[in-house]
């Protein structure tokens, strides 16, 4: 594997590639990979000839300074992990390289980032929208994948290619969990044994609600219930930061399921924010 720092170095690996006709991938991430992560780089060989990965903690997309600090990741072990995918070219550019003295462009996606995560934290999305767009565009690939495991990220990212004509397929890559049903996170690592295990409730009521669902329940209601229920009913000091089923494609909270749907969750436990979701799909 191919590792690089700086721009104009990795569009000089990419720039004969392209011309020879090779189809670029992409996946961006922000390191302390998981097998979430790899699972993304696993499904975008499907896609593409040349798999490229970046590992960059964005300091703009965080709303807490002490939570940017805190992010620990350690390049050699993530290189590795990539390298043992098959990834073609690792990009781990500095701060500085991305964001050169004088920086002062930003990309909003309006109606999208408002709930959820963007009401919840300021500035996370424009952060994550425009350097999402500034990797686009040093790496310029054909295709790039992102996990549904950040629904609201990815349905922003889709809605940012579409208005913006970039012309890059965007794929959708599958929410892995660990074997007891916690979604992967670099996260996850921050919480207690004890703390894991009452965060196996946020799992464990999408599921319920998915078995109601499968039942015929089609209330937005009654489904959000099950998932709110479980989680009150399994921690000592539930902290809910929202449970909403959504449309899919417009994040629009609704009444009833209706075509292709999303319970989005998140809750706190020991002061980790655990996102989670699950699909409702009435095809
Ligand atoms: P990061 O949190 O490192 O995530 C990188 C990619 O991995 C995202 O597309 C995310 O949805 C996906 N991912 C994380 N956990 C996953 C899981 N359990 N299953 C499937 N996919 C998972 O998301 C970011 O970084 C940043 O916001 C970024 C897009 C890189 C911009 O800075």
């Amino acid at each position: 594997m191919k590792r690089c720092d700086s721009i104009i170095e990795l569009r000089s690996i990419l720039k004969p590639l392209r011309r020879a006709g090779k189809r670029i991938g992409f996946v961006p991430t922000m390191g302390a990979l998981h097998a979430g992560h790899l699972s993304l780089a696993h499904t975008l060989k499907e896609h593409c000839d040349l798999r490229v990965c970046s590992v960059f903690v964005n300091p703009t997309q965080f709303n807490d300074p002490k939570d940017y600090q805190a992010y620990l990741i350690n390049i050699e072990r993530d290189a590795e992990l990539l390298e043992k995918e098959g990834v073609d070219l690792l990009f781990a550019p500095s701060a500085a390289e991305i964001y050169a003295g004088g920086y002062q462009t930003t990309v909003s996606v309006n109606e999208i980032s408002k709930p959820f995560e963007g009401a919840l934290r300021a500035g996370h999305f424009t952060g994550v929208a425009s350097v999402v767009t500034i990797l686009f565009n040093a790496v310029q690939p054909d295709v790039a994948i992102f996990g549904e495991k950040d629904f609201q990220q990815l349905s922003l990212i889709e809605r940012m290619v579409g208005d913006l004509k970039m012309d890059i397929e965007i794929v959708r890559g599958a929410l892995v969990r660990d074997s007891d049903g916690l979604a992967l996170s670099s996260r996850n690592a921050r919480l207690s044994p004890e703390g894991r295990r009452q965060a196996l409730a946020i799992s464990r009521g999408l599921f319920a609600a998915q078995q109601s669902f499968s039942a015929g329940e089609r209330c937005a209601r009654a489904l959000e219930g099950i998932v709110t229920n479980e989680i009150i009913n399994s921690m000592p000091n539930p902290e809910i930061d929202y449970v909403s089923l959504v449309n899919e494609l417009s994040l629009e909270p609704l009444e009833t399921v209706n075509g292709r749907c999303r319970i989005l969750v998140v809750a706190r436990v020991e002061g980790v924010r655990l996102l989670d979701n699950a699909p409702f799909h009435m095809d």
